[in-house]
């Protein structure tokens, strides 16, 4: 029998998202599901009852009459107790749940003998990224907060030279980038700021740069990364190192955005009470980490302040200041875990705890906490590859290329024959060719050599470049028609060449110096290409 899902109106607070959208509903329906909808519930998302109607959901009145209605309800919040209180025996729930900050719900989840499926639990796998709430609501988050940002601060993002003066770029300063902080640095260095940024993660350096941004560093060794490729507590040398250079980009820039997390812990404390104090007045402090207990030490989560002429928001509620994006990009994430979970697109849900995905994200299963899960076989940071095993792949690539010289190295016995070879053939020229050809074919050789030494050498990537610098400086040939051209008196009178001959080394020489000139603007422009 098909199953019904019932999406609530949130109760929580100001939340403005909802946890289904139209086009999700009639993706439901071809999975078999019939939706319900609580009216009004995607108001505050400027949905109305009417698009869920016309899309096939059936509009209910009530809270009441959902939760009664519904054999699967999606939720973005966790559950209020007036939600868990209409929650019926056997009851299947999709929403953010945060088992850990929350033990209580989950012994009332397993009192009501329910299903719990928690998106903020879903593993951090490839093959889960379609289903990640975490990171689609983080990435609207870190967008937002610039934008909050910029609502806040008394000036431009880019800079100007106006006819009423010059206008300085901001700076702005993102502290964890991971996925909340990335989508800040695109959106602030698409308003035209210098953005700079710093995560205790090394491994996220190209990331930051391939956004636009400049990776700050702290001058301290330490691994950055823990567990499942989060971050981790770091040690007290690294973070007396790390408030030093806090420090200083706090005097220098005008706004500070902070996203750093640390799973299962308080956000750690990053900007202090002086550093705030050093800011420039009017600069801006968005502290993402509010409702984790805030990166800056005079945040108050939820609300904007100012302190010592800075301005502090600590809004805990970012995604759902973007809630039709929010919604939608949330009801995407629910509708491929209900793929994962009625792969026979029958209209019922299959808790298949084989699945690593369906495991992870199942908090409690029919009244039985099965939360946390065994880790996940992968890490979400890319594994450090040993130097050596790298090394042999690129060998092997340069030998699947045709370049066999480049891979393993002659034995000797090999290397005596080749070098006996080349011998032999040089005295032949010697004793039969002309003399001048023996000079000539020497030079000949040599040039193979040195071209070979110096192209073998260089990366694959980098031959097309390559190849128009050697067109370029190929045009040494113009040396040749310069010889020819020569007046007399300089090359000598027996050099003094013909008409037709020096207005072929004059067409020689323009088309040359096209030649060289184009290479060398064209290797540049290609070159460039390859510059972040
Ligand atoms: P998060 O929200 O837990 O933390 C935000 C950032 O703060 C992280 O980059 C962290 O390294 C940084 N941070 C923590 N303490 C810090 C400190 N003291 N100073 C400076 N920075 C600090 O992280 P998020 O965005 O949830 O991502 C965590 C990891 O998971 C990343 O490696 C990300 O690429 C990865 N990921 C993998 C996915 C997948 O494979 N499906 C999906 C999403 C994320």
């Amino acid at each position: 029998m098909a199953q019904v899902i019932g999406v609530p109106k949130e109760v929580f607070p100001g939340e403005k998202r909802v946890a289904t959208v139209p086009e999700v509903v009639e993706k439901l329906a071809k999975l078999g599901f019939s939706v319900i909808v609580e009216s009004g519930a995607g108001a505050a998302a400027t949905i109305g009852d009417a698009a869920y109607e016309a899309a096939g959901a059936r509009i209910v009145p009530d809270a009441a009459s959902l939760w009664a209605g519904a054999d699967i309800v999606f939720k973005v919040r966790a559950p209020a107790a007036s939600e868990v209180a209409m929650m019926r025996e056997g009851q299947t729930l999709v929403s953010f749940v945060w088992p850990a900050q929350n033990p209580d719900l989950m012994q009332q989840f397993a009192a009501k003998k329910a299903t719990v499926l928690a998106m903020d639990s879903v593993p951090r796998i490839s093959r889960a990224q379609k289903c990640d709430a975490l990171s689609s609501m983080a990435n609207i988050g870190g967008y937002r907060a610039v934008i909050e940002a910029a609502h806040e601060f008394g000036r431009f993002f880019t800079g100007q030279i106006t006819a009423a003066g010059k206008v300085p770029p901001a700076k702005v300063f993102v502290i964890g980038a991971g996925v909340a902080g990335l989508a800040a640095i695109g959106a602030a260095s698409g308003l035209g700021a210098i953005v700079r940024a710093n995560d205790t993660r090394a491994e996220v350096a190209d990331q930051i740069k391939s956004l636009g941004g400049e990776f700050v560093p702290v001058d301290y060794q330490e691994e950055g990364s823990g567990v499942g490729g989060y971050a981790k507590v770091m040690s007290e040398g690294f973070q007396k190192a790390q408030r030093e250079v806090f420090a200083k980009q706090a005097r220098e820039v005008d706004i500070i955005i902070t996203t750093a997390l640390i799973p299962g812990k308080p956000a750690p404390k990053l900007i202090t009470a002086e550093m705030v104090q050093s800011m420039k007045p009017g600069s801006v402090i968005v502290d993402m980490a509010a409702e984790q207990g805030g990166n800056c030490e005079l945040t108050e989560p939820g609300k904007v302040v100012t302190k010592h002429g800075v301005i502090i928001i600590g809004y805990t509620d970012l995604p759902s200041r973007l809630p039709r994006q929010a919604s939608n990009l949330y009801a995407t994430n629910l509708f491929r875990l209900a793929e994962e979970l009625c792969k026979a697109k029958n209209g019922e849900f299959l808790v298949n705890m084989e699945d690593e995905v369906i495991r992870g994200t199942t908090v409690v299963k029919e009244g039985a906490i099965t939360w946390p899960p065994p880790p996940p076989k992968l890490s979400a940071a890319p594994a450090a590859a040993p130097a050596q095993a790298a090394a042999k792949p690129a060998a092997a690539e340069k030998k699947g290329h045709g370049h066999g010289g480049g891979g393993e190295p002659m034995s000797a016995g090999g290397t005596a024959l080749l070098f006996g070879g080349a011998a032999l053939l040089f005295a032949l020229i010697g004793a039969f060719a002309p003399a001048a050809f023996l000079g000539h074919f020497t030079v000949f050789v040599l040039a193979c050599f040195v071209g070979y030494m110096v192209v073998w050498n260089v990366t694959p990537s980098l031959h097309t470049p390559l190849m128009s610098v050697t067109n370029a400086i190929s045009s040494i040939i113009i040396i040749g028609a310069l010889v020819q051209i020569a007046p007399p008196g300089v090359a000598g009178e027996a050099a003094r060449p013909d008409g037709v001959i020096r207005w072929l080394a004059v067409t020689g020489i323009a088309l040359t110096a096209v030649n060289m000139f184009g290479g060398f603007a064209v290797t540049r422009r290609m070159l460039s290409m390859f510059r972040k």
